[in-house]
């Protein structure tokens, strides 16, 4: 089937040079991805509408903010979404955590094969890294619900007053932990005309 590898406005101008690296990486995950289980059996526009652009929009809100030369993790990446696109067209050093050893090897494979240098995969568990790390920038599509993370930071909110947290969601989030933290949702389209969200987060 085919399918249009669309990039929306707000990501052209930052892509456009790399179709060809996302291109590969989508083919990857159509066929490598699904097999081994790394995403649920989807169509090719889905996932590059849904998994591709989606990711991209990550790293349009890392670039905005100006913040590129923090550490970057992708907690519970499972196929590599969002660090693999955001890897791709950005070229910053990103680390990729999934506590599942099988999708580690998966990634490392995938890596060295399409020789994504500044992409590097690592097994851990991601509650870890967030009650150790200082002045890094933390990635998560899909990882878990809001009201956990937010309580998971509740809790470690000491180290983590450096930390941005950028995280997907969705129109009805509430924040229910408004003095400790701020939140800021951005809503964009994925293609011709479905919208998603992305909150970041960073403490008061
Ligand atoms: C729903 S999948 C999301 C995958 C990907 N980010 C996406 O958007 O498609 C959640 C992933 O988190 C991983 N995971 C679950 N608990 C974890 C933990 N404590 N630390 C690291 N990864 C974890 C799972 O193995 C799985 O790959």
């Amino acid at each position: 089937m085919t399918f249009n590898p669309q990039i929306p406005s707000w990501g052209k101008d930052f892509s456009e040079n790399y179709i060809n690296e996302l291109l590969s990486y989508h083919s990857w995950l159509s066929t490598t991805g699904i097999k081994t289980g790394l995403i649920s059996p989807k169509n090719n526009q889905f996932i590059w509408d849904e998994f591709i652009v989606h990711s991209l929009y990550f790293y349009k809100i890392v670039n905005d903010l100006n913040i590129l030369s923090q550490n970057i993790f992708d907690l519970g990446t499972g196929g590599g979404i969002p660090g693999i696109p955001f890897g791709i067209v950005s070229n910053q050093e990103i680390t990729l955590i999934d506590i599942k050893q099988k999708r580690i090897f998966e990634l490392e494979r995938l890596i060295s094969a399409q020789k994504l240098s500044n992409i590097s995969a690592i097994k851990e568990d991601a509650e870890i890294l967030l009650k150790n790390n200082e002045h890094t920038i933390f990635l998560m599509r899909c990882y878990i619900p809001h009201s956990s993370l937010m309580n998971l930071l509740e809790k470690n909110i000491d180290n983590n007053k450096k930390n941005t947290f950028i995280v997907s969601s969705n129109a009805d989030t509430v924040n229910n932990l408004e003095d400790m933290f701020h939140v800021k949702q951005e809503k964009f389209l994925i293609n011709n005309n479905e919208y998603r969200y992305i909150d970041v987060i960073t403490v008061k």
